[in-house]
């Protein structure tokens, strides 16, 4: 009999896996032993594994690939610009497909925001964002403004700055001692919020606390607020009115930068171009990845305004002393401009405003019929539904019985479905939805239906209080690298 060759290469992709990968914040022992999860092709909305099982991807690759897989057009740029200019150095060179990407991101962009230094990644972007702060205040004679203020659970990267203005302490604590001067605040959890519905609201109290840290620490030595539109971190914490442009009146007052971490938030994800706009405020640099190319090519930068960078263009002699081999790489950025190009002519970012009160309904009606779901939060085609133990008192899970319930349950049965999402608990529990921003009203309608059973599942098992079920770790695709 002749060995069916799809099994072969399944066969054989296992077993390299289990003697040569190391996956990102994952578990690795229980892939090790009993398989990974290994995703073989993309189109559309859909991912397909090695074994031929297909899967909505509700998570879009990691909030990334807002144009759906397998878009042609991106693959023919790429092979045109390889053969053209395969690489070219942003030390010292410019090139056709940065500048042209430069000039179509500062078109999108509102106000000042005219001048973009590209990195490969998020974190590069976060990195690059908080060292030019840093410059930006020497540059001026401050050169005691180094200190950060960013938000408790936040996530803004990997790399030791971007680390530090990380909220989330199981992160930050195998790194400890961090770059010095990174102070965090609260969040804006308006679900937990202890003011909320009193006077002033959960908005006050928040920009009170910004505040009170600046002048704690002392004004003249605090260099940036960094803050995403919608913070990920914790699921979908939504600014409360008010509060971003407190943040900036904050920020103006005291001559700090405000830093807009919109490397999931830009491109679309919340129903505008940017994240900023949907809340009306004008940062002084705004970091992007991701959705940049819908992850075609990996490429990060930061959109920086005039008065910002001017700074560093003012004199003869000055630069910003700082740089990366494959920021302002041709091939990414002409792959990042045919994105944008498509975004533009499909209407994408136009499909997710209008369907976000749709998709906000359907998790709501969910929320409305699962005694599992405390709230439902976020924006655009990036939702939260925290789950928990009791509903009219807010009561959550431990910490074991969250454990249990994402990996053993939630995940278990996400995976069943054939539904990518990102089940986690950064800090409370919660089911987090960031589908590609070209999904359709049918699309999001499925995703709610397998949510539906799933939920099921999960308020029949607490009813019931059943113990829950132990399955093998590397079933846990549907929550991705997200349980580390
Ligand atoms: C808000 C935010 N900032 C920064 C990063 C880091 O980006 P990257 O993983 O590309 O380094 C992420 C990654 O998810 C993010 O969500």
């Amino acid at each position: 009999m002749v060995a069916d060759p799809a099994l072969l290469r399944a066969g054989a992709l296992q077993r390299d896996f289990s003697r040569h990968s190391w996956l990102h914040f994952t578990r690795m022992k229980g892939m090790i032993d009993s398989g990974a999860p290994i995703i073989d092709r993309g189109e559309g909305c859909y991912l397909w594994d090695i074994n031929g099982k297909r899967y909505f991807d509700g998570l879009s690759g990691l909030f990334t690939v807002q144009i759906g897989y397998g878009r042609e057009e991106l693959a023919d740029v790429a092979a045109q610009q390889m053969k053209r200019l395969s690489y070219a150095s942003h030390f010292g060179y410019g090139n056709g497909p940065s500048i042209d990407l430069a000039a179509r991101i500062a078109e999108l962009a509102p106000g000042s925001l005219n001048r973009v230094f590209f990195s490969a990644s998020g974190s590069e972007a976060v990195e690059t964002a908080l060292k030019m702060a840093r410059q930006y205040h020497k540059l001026r004679g401050f050169s005691g403004r180094y200190k950060t203020i960013s938000r408790k659970l936040a996530y803004h990267g990997t790399s030791f700055g971007a680390l530090s203005v990380n909220g989330v302490t199981a992160l930050r604590a195998p790194f400890e001692p961090l770059v010095p001067g990174a102070r965090h605040v609260n969040n804006t959890n308006c679900y937990r919020c202890p003011s909320r519905g009193a006077e002033g609201g959960c908005c006050m109290r928040c920009l009170t606390e910004i505040e009170d840290t600046i002048l704690f620490e002392g004004p003249e030595t605090v260099s940036a607020v960094v803050i995403e539109p919608v913070q990920n971190s914790g699921g979908c914490f939504t600014p409360p009115p008010g509060y971003m442009e407190g943040v900036r009146s904050i920020c103006d007052r005291y001559g700090i930068l405000f830093i807009s971490d919109e490397v999931i938030c830009a491109f679309g994800r919340l129903g505008t171009m940017f994240g900023h706009e949907k809340y009306g405020y004008v940062p002084d640099i705004v970091t992007m990845a991701k959705g940049l190319s819908s992850g075609y090519q990996p490429i990060g930068g930061c959109l920086v305004r005039d008065e910002v960078a001017d700074t560093f263009m003012d004199s003869p002699t000055r630069s910003f002393t700082h740089g990366i081999t494959f920021g302002g790489h041709p091939v990414a950025a002409a792959v990042a401009l045919k994105n944008l190009e498509i975004m533009t002519d499909e209407r994408v970012v136009e499909n997710v405003a209008a369907n976000e009160g749709y998709f906000r309904d359907l998790l709501e009606s969910l929320m409305s019929r699962h005694d599992c779901i405390g709230d439902v939060r976020g924006a655009g085609y990036f939702m939260a539904m925290e789950l928990v133990k009791d509903k009219s008192t807010k009561e959550s899970f431990t910490d074991q019985e969250s454990e249990d319930l994402l990996r053993n349950v939630v995940s278990a049965r996400l995976q069943e479905e054939g539904l990518i999402c990102r089940a986690e608990d950064k800090g409370e529990p919660v089911i987090q939805l960031s589908p590609p921003l070209i999904a359709t009203r049918e699309q999001l309608a499925d995703i709610a239906d397998i949510l539906d059973r799933v939920l099921s599942d999960v308020d029949r098992r607490l009813r019931q209080r059943t113990p829950l079920r132990a399955v093998p770790p590397s079933s846990s695709v549907a929550s991705n690298g997200a349980m580390a």
